[in-house]
């Protein structure tokens, strides 16, 4: 029993999955166990070099070490303003962009911007546990709008009632998708910019994952549909695309007014990211596509050894076209807690059971491939070893 009661907005979220399973390595850890830990998705890549020397740079810069301005250093947003036009071919003015704390806090305190107690959201699942858990923290009610392999894991709009669909206030997309690697096609992304504006929902578009693509199949940007920008704010992580992780970096762009007041919350809770990493983020995005081209041939050889390894071991997977990400489902017999809990005590080998990702990841389980080709090599042969087969 504890000694303080928890607001309600923490006492009512639901168990924390990973949270749960944390304690689980830790125990295996004290046992003397050797983990392989594919759980987290951080990646294994460094940031470019020109990042980490612009950082050096201004952390010996006595401006670095003040408080960053609300509005955003000129030198990020003009280096945002390329970047969005170069990769994605997309326009973005400086009042559409908003710096953010990695893109999570963005993402969470937007809910928190425009979620009141009782309000509904739209939310395809199995997703980023922060797109229901954030909207759950702000006292709304997720919507759960359901996807599976056979739909290619997009929800079907059409089926959606114009009842709920009226009441929602946001529609959440994320492609390519975290957990199940899923990439939407643009006819997709054309209906559901229709969709919002038919509901007059905001349409929040997390695009974490934009340059983690393999075989040339490169994901667009949800803001390149024309019209877009009436409804919708996109997210972008440095995370994933430049190895920054722990730097806590991102970007908002889109619909100004959204814009707007994300940036009104931030300003009564953060001061935006450390200036110094600002600076690196801003050499990062001038970077050579070469970084990125062996990023993305780095994560490919991964996803290539750990595929074919599950298919030797009677799997029947497809090679994700995005993301570090592997979505598999367990074989018979077990639940995806259970499945997760034996792969640990049997192989070392650490996966994230798929109810982490919301209840409709019942019965799969999600790989993230950020160890050194030899670990996901040798996690496979820990699989084969101990007699784990899908069947
Ligand atoms: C889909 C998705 N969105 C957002 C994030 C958060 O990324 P960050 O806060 O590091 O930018 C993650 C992290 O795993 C993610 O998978």
């Amino acid at each position: 029993m504890n000694k303080f009661k928890l607001a309600d907005r923490l006492a009512n979220l639901p168990i924390y999955i990973f949270a749960l399973l944390d304690g689980l390595k830790a125990e295996a850890s004290a046992q003397g166990q050797d983990l392989i830990d594919l759980t987290i998705g951080a990646p294994d890549h460094l940031p470019p070099q020109e990042a980490i020397d612009a950082l050096i740079k201004a952390l010996k810069e006595p401006v670095s070490h003040k408080y960053s301005s609300f509005e955003g250093d000129p030198d990020f947003l003009a280096a945002v303003i390329d970047w969005c036009k170069k990769q994605y071919n997309i326009k973005v003015e400086k009042n559409e962009i908003a710096t953010l704390v990695g893109s999570k806090e963005g993402l969470v305190h937007f809910y928190f911007a425009y979620l009141n107690p009782g309000d509904t959201l739209l939310v395809p699942m199995p997703i980023y546990p922060s797109h229901f858990r954030g909207p759950i923290l702000a006292g709304a009610e997720p919507i759960v709008l359901p996807t599976s392999e056979q739909n290619g894991f997009l929800p079907d709009l059409d089926l959606i009632d114009d009842s709920i669909a009226d009441k929602a206030k946001i529609l959440t997309l994320t492609y390519p998708t975290n957990p199940t690697a899923a990439v939407a096609t643009k006819e997709f992304f054309v209906k559901a910019v229709k969709f919002s504006k038919k509901h007059n929902l905001i349409l929040i578009h997390d695009f974490a994952y934009a340059e983690l693509y393999f075989d040339n199949q490169k994901p667009i940007s949800c803001l390149s549909i024309p019209g877009a920008k009436d409804v919708c704010i996109e997210f972008h992580s440095f995370s994933k695309t430049f190895g920054m992780a722990g730097w806590r970096l991102g970007f908002a762009v889109g619909n100004p007014e959204l814009i707007t007041a994300l940036k009104n919350i931030k300003t009564n809770l953060d001061y935006g990211p450390f200036a110094a990493t600002v600076k690196a983020a801003t050499a990062a995005m001038k970077t050579n596509q070469e970084y990125l081209e062996k990023m993305r041939a780095g994560y490919q050889t991964k996803r290539d050894i750990f595929v074919d390894g599950l298919n030797s071991l009677g799997w029947n997977l497809k090679k994700p076209a995005a993301t570090f990400y592997l979505w598999a489902p367990v074989p018979e017999g077990f639940t995806a807690m259970s499945f997760t809990k034996h792969l640990l005590k049997e192989t070392g080998v650490v996966v994230s059971p798929g109810v982490g990702f919301g209840k409709l990841g019942e019965g799969y389980f999600r790989v993230a491939l950020v160890d050194s080709d030899d670990k996901i090599r040798a996690a496979i042969e820990r699989l084969r070893k101990a007699g784990i087969r899908y069947a």
